[in-house]
């Protein structure tokens, strides 16, 4: 069963949001899918996605939350509030966070350890940039964010899908090979095998320019579980595009 993921990013008002979320749920319930789907709408708008997936198996995200538990921080939406208002994810550690908010590895563990708390389950984004590509370090950094953000003997499987997302691969239309995708999903199970002892049921999904025309061939790949779409979910007609392709892969395996 492929986990499809919507990030909607800073984009579609409570309108476009309600009813992109309406048009989505009832393909959805119409095709009998079985695929795993989370959208992931603004903060403004989440409590109106909520209602409209009320009666609907696809599951509500948040795209980030406060580090802080609660108290005197302007501007912040905490994990307590997230929970509260419906839902059932959060991503942290976006690499659009890390570069416009300033985010660290620590400050996303510390986000990550109150998410936990709080009984989210997490979405945790993880790339190298360019430049880090381009010096041989995709591993190492990739090692590095997950060592340093998940804490050691806390985080249950099945609370925690690993999402990778090469920073460069991110709305430019570049991506990895299917190939690449693979050895990084398979090195990121190595990792949670041998530092957390767990290797089942962790999640592995690739995200960076997903669209229809490439989804089927990442999707198909060794040791993914699904896909976190950005650009590609914001119109009804892209998205609903790649979810029968997901169901169809299913249907197949
Ligand atoms: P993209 O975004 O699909 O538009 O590249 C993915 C993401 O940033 O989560």
């Amino acid at each position: 069963m492929s986990v499809i993921v919507a990030n909607w990013k800073m984009s579609l008002n409570l309108l476009e949001s309600s009813s992109l979320a309406n048009q989505i749920s009832d393909f959805y319930s119409k095709e009998k899918m079985e695929s795993s789907v989370i959208l992931c709408p603004s903060f403004t708008s989440l409590d109106r996605v909520n209602k409209v997936l009320q009666d609907s198996n696809i599951k509500l995200g948040a795209q980030d939350c406060s580090e802080e538990k609660m108290g005197a921080h302007t501007g912040e939406v905490s994990a307590e509030m997230i929970k509260d208002i419906g839902c059932e994810y959060v991503i942290l550690g976006h690499s659009e966070r890390r570069i416009n908010a300033g985010e660290t590895d620590i400050d996303i563990r510390r986000k990550l350890k109150i998410a936990h708390m709080m009984g989210l389950k997490i979405i945790l984004c993880v790339g190298e940039t360019e430049e880090e590509k381009s010096e041989f370090l995709t591993l190492e950094t990739i090692e590095r964010q997950i060592t340093t953000i998940i804490p050691e003997g806390m985080v249950l499987p099945e609370n925690i899908l690993i999402a990778y997302e090469p920073v460069w691969a991110i709305g430019s239309g570049a991506t990895p090979t299917p190939a690449e995708v693979s050895e990084i999903g398979e090195f990121c199970r190595g990792i949670f095998a041998t530092r957390f002892s767990f290797e089942k049921d962790v999640k592995f999904l690739y995200g960076g320019s997903v669209n229809a025309s490439n989804c089927a061939s990442v999707l198909k790949s060794r040791f993914v579980d699904g896909v976190l779409v950005g650009g590609a979910s914001l119109k009804f007609d892209s998205f609903s595009k790649i979810l029968i392709i997901a169901e169809e892969l299913c249907k197949q395996s």
